[in-house]
């Protein structure tokens, strides 16, 4: 598989955040897909995509919006955007919310005059800009970042994005840790037309074992690694069931496989791995020791 490939290469390509497609988050994104093709409508509905730090969310956006990029449309002259994924404030502020939408598609929002502008009349500018970009869906990613705010001002905010999806008859897809899901339910309507998606730890099941499979079957190595349950128990008591760490271990394992000749991802090399925090605690507790 690796032929003409360096060693370089291939670690290159293992470090790298390419997406790998398991089915849980191909499951999330044909629902996005189906949300995003469906007719307008002046309720559209929308989905929370919810679950822990690390499980997949931001990968699962990320992917959306680069199937749907934006595309210029030569004769008329104009540039459709299906799409718009932004990042929620860190605290639920409106107006550095628009002054974000502003920069995010691209607008001179840096401008003193638009800087300048009281949050009315910024809402009508974000408003009629989105109006000529022929959206059909806003992605917020990181929306917990709303319970940094006050509860008047998670109204306030909430307020704002169910505005943005009616006035503009776009769908409206949320992605944030599941602490938040309580705090977006406090906007009745909006609660109303997000359906709700959580990505669960990953579990000892069939479901895991197939995505494990997946991933070391996209690693570059030059031979077949068949890990036994035990080894799969392992990553999961290891990992928490974090996609993320999940992904760092079996990542970690594969360049040590290149490094080692060994070329695939053995019992013995999950027995031994240990995090890279506690691979150094030794040489912390002899540097705390000496004094260092
Ligand atoms: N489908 C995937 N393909 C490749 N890597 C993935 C995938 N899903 C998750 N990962 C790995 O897990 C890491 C964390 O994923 P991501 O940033 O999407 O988590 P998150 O749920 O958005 O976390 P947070 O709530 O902290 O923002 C990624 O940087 C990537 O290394
Ligand atoms: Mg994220």
């Amino acid at each position: 598989m690796a032929d003409g490939v360096g060693q370089d290469d291939r670690i290159s390509l293992i470090q790298s955040d390419i997406w790998i497609g398991f089915p849980r988050a191909e499951q999330v994104l044909d629902r996005l897909q189906s949300l995003i093709e469906a007719p307008r409508q002046t309720r559209m509905p929308g989905l929370l995509v919810h679950g822990a730090s690390g499980i997949g969310k931001t990968m699962i956006a990320r992917n959306l919006s680069r199937r749907y990029a934006p595309e210029y449309d030569p004769m008329a002259g104009v540039t459709h955007t299906p799409l718009l994924l932004l990042q929620a404030p860190p605290a639920p502020d409106e107006r550095r919310f628009y002054l974000h939408i502003l920069a995010a598609v691209g607008a001179p929002a840096t401008a003193i005059a638009v800087r300048s502008q009281n949050v009315a009349s910024l809402e009508v500018r974000v408003i009629a800009l989105l109006r000529d970009l022929g959206l059909r869906m806003i992605m917020i990613d990181e929306v917990h970042n709303l319970l940094a705010g006050t509860h008047r001002e998670q109204r306030r905010f909430l307020n704002v994005l169910r505005y943005l999806s009616n006035e503009l008859e776009v769908s409206l897809v949320c992605f944030g840790v599941s602490e938040a899901v309580d705090a977006i339910r406090g906007d009745v309507q909006l609660a109303r037309r997000l359906d709700e998606h959580h990505l669960p730890n990953w579990r000892d099941d069939s479901e895991f074992s197939n995505m494990i499979q997946t991933l070391i079957a996209a690693m570059p190595l030059e031979k077949k690694s068949n890990l036994k349950v035990k080894s799969l128990r392992q990553i999961l008591a290891l990992t928490g069931g974090i996609t993320s760490r999940v992904f760092s271990l079996v990542k970690d394992l594969a360049i040590d496989a290149i490094r080692s000749g060994e070329e695939c991802i053995t019992d013995d090399a999950v027995a031994n791995w240990s995090p890279l925090w506690s691979r150094y605690a030794p040489v912390q507790r002899r540097l705390e020791q000496a004094g260092v």
